[in-house]
């Protein structure tokens, strides 16, 4: 059920706080909040969530059922979930939807659309999602963090695979995507206010140490159920991680398609330059409103640093060590976040300040 009229109505509908339903809103009215440029953040279960998606959160984690078959990606925003989308619909659907075809599913449609989040494609503006028409395996995403995640999830014998990027990637790319979804009016996002906020937990499902951490720790728990990916390291070993993602969502590589080099096939076809380079992915948009061409900007290792100072990258890197202390992960385990002390480390001012004038 709505409410009143909005106060800011030129504001995209996933801006806006006052068209959730009754519920959410009176939930709204006794948690804490944060005001960002672009959005109204809410903490609910120590995690900040604009209101849209809180609504699809609330909705999700009673009535989700999953089944032993679905297999889910869980990531934080901007950490490459576009492009697993698209390599885990690929892998699963290899044998109906042969690759090297121009009528290949991700050649007209976003991979976002393809691998539906939980939370907001599925359960927001008061939806009863029809799941039954879904082939086995169900393939999902969702941004929850693991303990937010809906209790049949914990409970079937449903997978879950968690794709990590580094935080000081992440950030910037968060600050574009910002960016690119801000009304016309709106002036371009503070660079160093966002961060600072981002540093003390406050960004769109941050705190982004214990989404990470949330997960790394059930990975490390109960690997048979758990996948944990680094967007680093598929970028460094791609065809190595592939493997391991089709074995561990019982689609392994035959030996023929070994011969026959479907490995490289999917690389190719999910690759950055490919789908940013469709036509669905330059002009076309998702069934949620988003411009396709929003989810393509660098898709690169280490663009931070052209936009943060050597002490800026270093405080998001002692915020996660410092965490993993606390969250008890161990000096033994493999390294959670990519090691690359560069002393010749210079942030592009020009690219800064041409950002700042856009
Ligand atoms: P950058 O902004 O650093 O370029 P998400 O899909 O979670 O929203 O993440 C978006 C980020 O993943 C963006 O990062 C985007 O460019 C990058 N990305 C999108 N598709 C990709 C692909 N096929 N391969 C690698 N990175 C990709």
């Amino acid at each position: 059920m709505s409410t009143s009229r909005p106060p800011h109505s030129n504001l995209p509908k996933f801006l806006r706080n006052d068209e959730v339903t009754q519920e959410c809103q009176a939930l709204l009215s006794t948690l804490p909040k944060e005001k960002t440029r672009l959005m109204t953040l809410y903490k609910y279960q120590g995690f900040w969530y604009n209101a849209l998606w809180l609504e699809g959160v609330l909705e999700c984690q009673p009535h989700f059922q999953a089944q032993d078959t679905d297999i889910l990606l869980a990531t934080t925003p901007k950490s490459g979930t576009t492009w697993l989308k698209a390599l885990m619909f690929t892998l699963v659907n290899r044998k109906d939807c042969p690759i090297i075809t121009e009528d290949h599913p991700l050649v007209t449609t976003n991979p976002q659309d393809l691998v539906p989040n939980l939370e907001f494609d599925l359960y927001a503006n008061n939806q009863v999602p029809d799941l039954a028409s879904f082939a086995s395996p169900r393939l999902f995403s969702t941004h929850l963090p693991f303990t937010s995640l809906p209790k049949s999830v914990h409970e079937s014998a449903c997978k879950l695979v968690y794709l990590c990027r580094d935080p000081k990637d992440v950030f910037v790319s968060l600050w574009h995507f910002s960016n690119k979804l801000r009304p016309q009016n709106l002036d371009i996002i503070a660079f160093e206010e966002t961060f600072h906020k981002y540093c003390k937990g406050v960004s769109f499902y941050g705190p982004f140490w214990d989404h990470i951490l949330g997960y790394w720790n059930e990975s490390l728990r109960n690997p048979e159920k758990m996948l944990f990916l680094k967007y680093e390291d598929m970028k460094e070993q791609p065809r190595l991680h592939l493997r391991r993602l089709a074995q561990f969502m019982h689609c392994p590589f035959s030996a023929k398609e070994e011969t026959e080099g479907v490995v490289d096939e999917i690389l190719r076809l999910c690759s950055f330059g490919n789908l940013r380079n469709l036509e669905v992915n330059k002009d076309g948009k998702l069934s949620s409103g988003f411009e396709n061409s929003a989810f393509f900007r660098r898709g690169e290792v280490g663009d931070w640093k052209n936009y943060l100072t050597a002490e800026m990258g270093d405080q998001l890197d002692e915020i996660i060590e410092e965490k993993k202390k606390r969250h008890g992960v161990g000096q033994r385990e493999p390294a959670l976040m990519p090691v690359e002390p560069d002393p010749n480390h210079r942030p592009n001012q020009k690219l800064i300040q041409k950002m700042k004038m856009k």
